[in-house]
């Protein structure tokens, strides 16, 4: 699927922020270890969660998505071994969690992906939980991933070596499915949803200063279900909007209902160091994370350096931060990103194939890129090429509210992984995309 996004100096509206992409997840997985009937609301219903919902139906649990609400049954007989492979389509948030999971049920299966996944490494998830007694294999690294029946241990102790919130959750559900002892340290604080949902729950998780970083303990649990479980907006899928507001020389918008998880929401202390203005209102809790509604006015921005440890924080963002500096006055200086390199392409290379088809000037390190932006409209037609990357696609489909000649991106398909309602959200903002 090719998009062509219009020309468009000025946009305004109210918006509700789709369903959070990784909290879905972690719902469907943490609500199928519940084992008793629960419903959940705000669900993304993107192509990500729903594999990651097949993939639990895959080994036995009861999923059954109707739009943004799921409903959960209580399984009347223990996760079994799938018949077939289980497919995770392009998470790798998918894979890697389940891969934690499935390492302590008992069980057996083969976990495959699409072509973006299959490059993807998986050692970073298959080397600790082997460490705690899972037997996990790759291929070369990467998947088809292979896990058979082992058992876990008590009292596993594990510093991660990268910041990935992906690699604390598998160890972390590994030791919550086996009931068992485990604490993770982290030297950069990641996303921390896994932790929060635990606690949701009344499991015995808490997280410390330790002098390397965050000290999460998990303690054997055995989780207390609710009837319902809230998921609050994507911050990510927010960031879209949030920098179009910013960039399009006339706006008004108010997004509602975005996550506003301190692990996730560093793009807002980001983007008004760059003179953005950004208001946050009505602020709440629901289901232990904070959400609240966004207003933005277009503002002008200015180049800033971003790196150390904000940088996990923003690592989905860093491809919108992108389109934000191009048209933001001076430089722009993004390092210390490098696990950019192994995202759902490789993200730095991605920004910068990009960039240069919109003579954007910049330079490309191996672990960032100095974006020299400026406050002018563009005025280029060119070919933009996702990589099959959804963030790539919706990043430069936003330059267009500053491309006098519009946009033109290919391969935007995986847009359905994260932000199924996209085109449709953009155009209620007065932003045409259309199919070419
Ligand atoms: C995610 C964690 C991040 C993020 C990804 C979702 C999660 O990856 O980039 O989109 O849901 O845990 P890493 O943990 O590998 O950095």
């Amino acid at each position: 699927m090719n998009l062509v996004a219009q020309y468009t100096p000025s946009i305004s509206g109210e918006i509700l922020c789709p369903g959070d992409k990784s909290i879905s997840q972690r719902a469907v997985i943490i609500g199928s270890l519940l084992n008793e009937d629960i419903e959940i609301s705000g669900f993304l219903n993107g192509e990500d969660p729903i594999s990651t919902a097949n993939a639990l139906n895959a080994i036995g649990s009861s999923i059954k998505i109707n739009g943004t609400s799921v409903s959960i049954k209580k399984r009347d007989i223990p996760f079994k071994d799938p018949s077939v492979n289980v497919d995770l389509g392009n998470s790798g948030t998918g894979m890697r969690l389940m891969m934690g999971l499935i390492s302590s049920l008992g069980i057996k299966a083969t976990l495959v992906g699409d072509e973006s996944l299959t490059k993807r490494p998986m050692l970073r998830v298959a080397n600790p939980l082997n460490d705690m007694g899972a037997i996990v294999t790759c291929n070369e690294g990467k998947p088809p991933v292979k896990i058979l029946d082992g058992l876990i241990k008590d009292n596993f102790f594990y510093e991660m070596p990268i910041a990935s919130a992906q690699v604390k959750s598998s160890i972390i559900l590994a030791a919550l499915a086996a009931n068992k002892k485990v604490t993770v340290i982290e030297k950069h604080p990641t996303r921390n949803h896994t932790e929060r949902m635990i606690s949701y729950f009344n499991g015995d998780i808490h997280t410390e200063s330790h002098h390397l970083g965050n000290k999460i303990t998990l303690m054997p649990s055995k989780l207390i279900p609710t009837k319902t479980y809230e998921v609050a907006g994507d911050f990510s899928s927010a960031s879209f909007l949030i920098v179009a507001g910013l960039i399009a020389k006339e706006s008004n918008l108010l997004i509602k209902n975005v996550g506003l998880n301190p692990t996730r929401c560093g793009l807002i202390s980001v983007l008004r160091s760059m003179g953005a203005k950004i208001e946050i209102k009505n602020e709440r809790l629901i289901s232990n994370e904070e959400v609240g509604d966004i207003d933005i006015v277009s503002s002008e921005l200015h180049g800033i350096v971003i790196s150390g440890d904000i940088i996990p924080n923003i690592i989905d963002e860093i491809p919108i931060i992108s389109i934000a500096a191009s048209f933001a006055e001076g430089e722009t200086l993004i390092t210390e990103a490098e696990e950019l390199r192994v995202k759902e392409s490789d993200r730095l290379q991605a920004i910068s194939d990009g960039l240069q088809k919109i003579n954007i000037h910049h330079e490309l390190f191996h672990d960032g890129i100095k974006i020299i932006g400026s406050s002018e409209d563009i005025s280029v037609m060119a070919e933009i090429d996702s990589h099959g990357d959804h963030r790539i696609a919706m990043s430069f489909l936003i330059a267009s509210l500053r491309s006098k000649k519009g946009i033109y991106v290919e391969d935007c398909k995986n847009i359905l992984t994260s932000f199924p309602n996209f085109i449709e959200v953009m155009s209620s903002i007065g932003i045409a995309i259309n199919e070419r």
